[in-house]
């Protein structure tokens, strides 16, 4: 069997990258501390696909128990590496907390991937690492620029790290796939996002709002420079950027990649505003949502959408689904978690 490692798997994005990497016939493996995430998500996985995937519950930051990990797992053929804390405002709170939890655990985990037999590496990044860039549509090739909270410094020393690993390691090979905006769930409405409290980002505080938890989205600004006045950015269907996941990952395996780290964007190249987000939301739910404008949110740029050629060209990869199909995956998720009909 082809043994692949997925930390944070029962997270949003590590739950769905699990499914597709099932459906292509790899045997996974999860580790996650369940810190932002339940073991309810192995039965959602398990009834999609038909098979639950092995899981121990281990926090990376012991490092004992992620050699002791390695040590009874040495027939691990890749590893994709998602489990990291992802709120932008609790970073700019908790600095230390997510340089520990983020980059020790980030080492400790290649510390062990660079002694396997074949040490094939998938990060988690962001389109953060780019700032507010001076180009649209984004190349990878755009200047990254200074981190506008710890998280986003996260994603980019985590990239150095792994860069500096692979000039002097070239048994690791490793693709570093920065994300835009994920959104959506699982058409099965059976895994989606599941965010602690109040949620921080725009589809979860639509789909709340929708279902009665929150009174009225807030739409941060609507003076900026672009069509309607409100942020840009490229929402990508979370299924979309699971298979991202998997083609990356056979490209290690069959040694296609052309050096031994490489970066990618993963959107869908479309820049879509606040505005529109919420239009889509209405138009596949067929009911109106209440928002109202809000003083801009510190830190937010401008706009931000990927040139996704590189990803198409190189990696063989494009994005599949629409908006629509994202937020009607995302609201049919939030009804079944809501028991709303
Ligand atoms: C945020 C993070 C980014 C991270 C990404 C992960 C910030 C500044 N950036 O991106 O580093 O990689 O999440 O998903 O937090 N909006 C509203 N009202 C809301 C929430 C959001 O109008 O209640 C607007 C925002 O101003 C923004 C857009 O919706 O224009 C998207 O916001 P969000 O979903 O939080 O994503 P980003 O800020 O782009």
């Amino acid at each position: 069997m082809k043994k692949i490692l997925v930390t944070g798997g029962l997270g949003f994005i590590g739950s769905h990258t699990v499914v597709e990497l099932q459906n292509e016939g790899f045997e996974v493996v999860i580790i996650d501390d369940l810190s932002n995430s339940s073991l309810d998500v192995l039965d959602g996985i398990s009834s999609i696909t038909g098979i639950t995937p092995k899981f121990e519950k281990i926090d990376i930051k012991e490092k004992g128990k992620v050699q002791t990990f390695f040590s009874d797992h040495k027939d691990i053929i890749g590893v994709i590496h998602f489990a990291a804390s992802k709120a932008v405002g609790e970073s700019v709170l908790k600095p230390l907390h997510y340089y520990e939890n983020n980059l020790n655990t980030l080492v400790y985990i290649l510390q062990e991937v660079v002694g396997l037999p074949s040490s094939n590496f998938i990060f988690s990044s962001s389109c953060t690492v780019y700032g507010q860039a001076e180009h649209m549509p984004i190349t990878e090739s755009a200047p990254v620029q200074a981190a506008e909270s710890p998280y986003g410094n996260t994603k980019q020393i985590g990239e150095e790290i792994i860069n500096d690993v692979c000039k002097v390691d070239s048994n690791l090979q490793a693709i570093s796939l920065r994300y835009f905006n994920p959104i959506g769930a699982h058409p099965s409405a059976k895994i989606g996002e599941l965010p602690l409290g109040v949620p921080q980002n725009l589809v979860p505080y639509i789909t709340q709002t929708a279902a009665g938890l929150r009174d009225c989205l807030s739409v941060f600004g609507n003076d900026y420079a672009t069509s309607d006045g409100t942020c840009v950015r490229d929402y990508i269907h979370v299924v979309d950027l699971a298979k991202a996941h998997v083609v990356a990952l056979k490209r290690l395996l069959e040694g296609d990649n052309r050096s031994n780290f490489e970066t990618f964007n993963i959107g869908t190249g479309i820049g879509s505003s606040v505005l529109e987000v919420i239009k889509s939301f209405e138009n596949v739910s067929g009911q109106s949502l209440n928002y109202k404008f809000a003083p801009r949110r510190e830190g937010d740029v401008t706009e931000a959408y990927a040139d996704t050629k590189k990803a198409n060209d190189i990696l063989g990869w494009q994005s599949q689904l629409t908006l629509d199909d994202a937020m009607l995956s995302a609201w049919n998720w939030e009804k079944n978690i809501r028991n709303i009909k």
